[in-house]
């Protein structure tokens, strides 16, 4: 499903995080955000699934248009998140409830589908991450990267259409930091859209089909995956080799 941003803004109060920021991406493509701390790229991925909302702009993502001029209701932006997943750096599962339970609580509690079919779907997921012998366990029974692909696991529960990582591989060594390209490559193979924050470059060339990126809020480039070894612009030739 494409995305398209059209003239988005953003403040916090008085300070303007993004700035007339506009791009697509299209359909399967592996988008990749990067820029310095504080450019803004997390708060356009949450843009991007309306856990925040811009000023003005529009966004067009899994089929449906939002004006932020206009008021958008909780409502499509809990319909938004059933075809926008996301998956964020700290895992965010839920302590208190095994991995099985932690996939199958959004499908069963939000989206109605019947406990066993989730059950089984979960049980599936979990296979295709090698993680078929945790469904029992408790997250903090996890390593770091397990708990990671557990979140990625809940995110697919949902069978997004896009899939929105905000530092996947922050916390994880570089062999997790493999599997996790591993997935991601693996996810775009069908087709999904993703975008994906990251700050380490190795990591954003291997599973970049785009790159987009941003210094304060402005969009400085985008272009394949060809502008990490021909960037078009001055600043990302400099960001590149820091
Ligand atoms: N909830 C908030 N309230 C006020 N200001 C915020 C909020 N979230 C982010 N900001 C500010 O917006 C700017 C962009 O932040 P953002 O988190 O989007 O940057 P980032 O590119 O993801 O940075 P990092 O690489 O450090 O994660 C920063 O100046 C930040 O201080
Ligand atoms: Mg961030």
């Amino acid at each position: 499903m494409r995305i398209q941003v059209k003239q988005v803004n953003k403040s916090y109060g008085e300070t303007q995080v993004l700035h007339d920021v506009s791009f697509t991406c299209e359909q399967g493509e592996t988008l990749v955000l990067l820029g310095p701390s504080g450019a803004g790229k997390s708060s356009l991925l949450r843009v991007l699934n309306l856990l925040e909302t811009a000023n003005n702009g529009t966004l067009d993502i899994a089929e449906q248009t939002f004006d932020f001029a206009a008021t958008i209701t909780e409502k499509q932006g809990l319909a938004l998140r059933k075809k926008v997943g996301m998956v964020f750096q700290q895992y965010n599962l839920w302590p208190h409830m095994s991995v099985i339970d932690n996939l199958i609580e959004a499908p069963v509690k939000v989206a109605g589908m019947n406990k066993e079919e989730a059950k089984s779907e979960a049980l599936k997921i979990l296979a295709t991450l090698q993680l078929a012998d945790k469904a029992d366990a408790w997250p903090l029974q996890l390593s770091g990267g397990q708990q990671q692909r557990v979140a990625i696991a809940r995110a697919l529960m949902m069978k997004p259409d896009v899939l929105l990582f905000d530092e996947p591989t922050a916390a994880l060594d570089p062999e997790i930091t493999t599997q996790i390209v591993n997935i991601i490559k693996e996810l775009s193979s069908t087709g999904i859209t993703q975008v994906v924050v990251t700050h380490e470059v190795d990591f954003a060339k291997k599973i970049a089909s785009h790159v987009l990126y941003l210094e304060q809020g402005r969009i400085v480039e985008h272009g394949t995956n060809a502008s990490f070894t021909q960037p078009k612009t001055q600043a990302f030739a400099e960001y590149l080799t820091h």
